[in-house]
């Protein structure tokens, strides 16, 4: 993507990564994504936000040649990781008198991963200014969004906050502002799931932190800038907040047909009580979908065979996920079934331990489902729906 112009002497000069469909060798990316990256020219001084991925570093010097930069006073490194930053040792040698801005603890990760000298930085402390003449840049350190040293850059007299990895959306597009805002929500709830959702009491922290900024613009380092500020602001606080929906979200897995018998009868039954259900397949899983359902769902029941004694393999990689993402979740149970023996109950319940929620009896049973056991996924299903209800979890058309 060439250069645009976000505002007057705004320019995005970073990258869209259109083929890009797996991030961390972990998440999907089914929409692509982009590494953004900003030029600001002050009257006196020139500042690049950010840089982009290592494999775009191309992209970003042809933009920022193209705008005619004679020299480039301030990196700003919003984030460490190497999507932002990755391309920061190639700018520092085009513009050798460039200093990297920073909070401390990004400095330190910078000068690890990217073997960056100490004298090109400056720290800046929270809440610290930086004059590029007729435009000041605000530092706001807002540590762990995602990781500890992640800062945003806000500029004063424009009303644009650049908040990197926060507020972000994994999707390519060559549109830089949002459009579709349905398309927009999708991805960046997705993003929020798979990599903002372990923070989510930082993040209510964070967005009381810019609450009395007078924001007109969010421009965050992945996806779109929202030139309606609340669209994305309002998003984040729902799904930051501590309300869950009355939902069930079923990952499962069935080898012989048993599970699956137990998911299918389980699901019915839920719904059947007013309870919206989501089911998953863990066969051939898309990980970002499952990490969406699990943002407000209030219950999670897995669903599993049993493999040598234990969870089949899958569904250990799903409880391990669920366990590292931290969902604001209220109930936990497991319904499956075993040949001749069973400890999948123990080996599950003992893989999750970050969830702080209730377990719920579970219904694991031998063989095939028959009358008794139906009668116990009846009483799953009823329990769930109290507990539910005991604890004001009620549908949008209840309320
Ligand atoms: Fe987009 Fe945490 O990097």
């Amino acid at each position: 993507m060439g250069v645009r112009e976000l505002k007057t002497n705004i320019y995005s000069v970073g990258a869209v990564d259109w083929d890009r469909r797996l991030f961390d060798e972990l998440i999907p990316l089914p929409d692509g994504t982009s590494y953004n990256s900003y030029l600001i020219k002050g009257s006196e001084k020139t500042a690049l936000i950010d840089t982009v991925n290592p494999t775009m570093m191309d992209v970003l010097v042809k933009n920022v040649e193209e705008l005619g930069t004679e020299d480039i006073d301030y990196v700003i490194a919003n984030h460490a990781e190497q999507d932002h930053s990755g391309s920061l040792p190639r700018i520092l040698d085009l513009y050798p008198s460039a200093k990297v801005v920073c909070t401390p603890k990004c400095k330190d990760l910078l000068m690890d991963l990217l073997l960056i000298p100490e004298d090109k930085f400056i720290t800046v402390a929270d809440g610290k200014t930086l004059s590029l003449g007729n435009k000041t840049l605000e530092f706001i350190h807002a540590p762990w969004v995602h990781w500890p040293e992640t800062m945003l850059t806000y500029l004063r007299e424009d009303g644009v906050i650049f908040t990197c990895d926060f507020l972000g959306s994994h999707l390519a597009t060559s549109d830089l502002f949002v459009t579709d805002e349905a398309t927009v929500y999708e991805a960046a709830k997705r993003y929020y799931a798979e990599i903002m959702m372990p923070f989510r009491i930082t993040i209510r922290k964070n967005l009381q932190k810019i609450k009395e900024l007078a924001i007109d613009t969010i421009v965050p380092s992945h996806g779109p800038a929202y030139d309606k500020p609340d669209f994305i602001l309002n998003a984040y606080k729902d799904w930051a907040s501590d309300e869950v929906k009355n939902e069930v979200v079923i990952p499962y897995i069935s080898m012989h047909g048993s599970t699956k018998k137990m998911v299918d009868y389980f699901a019915e039954a839920l719904i059947e009580r007013g309870i919206t259900v989501k089911q998953f397949n863990l066969s051939e899983p898309d990980i970002g979908k499952l990490a969406m359902a699990l943002v407000d769902t209030a219950t999670v029941v897995i669903g599993s065979p049993t493999v040598l004694v234990g969870p089949h393999p899958k569904v250990v990689y799903a409880a391990c996920l669920a366990n590292a993402l931290r969902p604001k979740l209220r109930f936990v149970s497991i319904i499956g079934s075993y040949g001749w023996g069973s400890r999948m109950v123990e080996q599950l319940s003992g893989l999750m331990p970050n969830l702080k929620v209730e377990i719920l009896e579970p219904v694991v049973i031998k063989g095939v489902p028959k009358e008794e056991d139906f009668k116990a996924l009846d009483m799953l299903a009823d329990e769930i729906r109290d507990k539910h209800k005991a604890q004001g979890i009620i549908s949008e058309q209840e309320k």
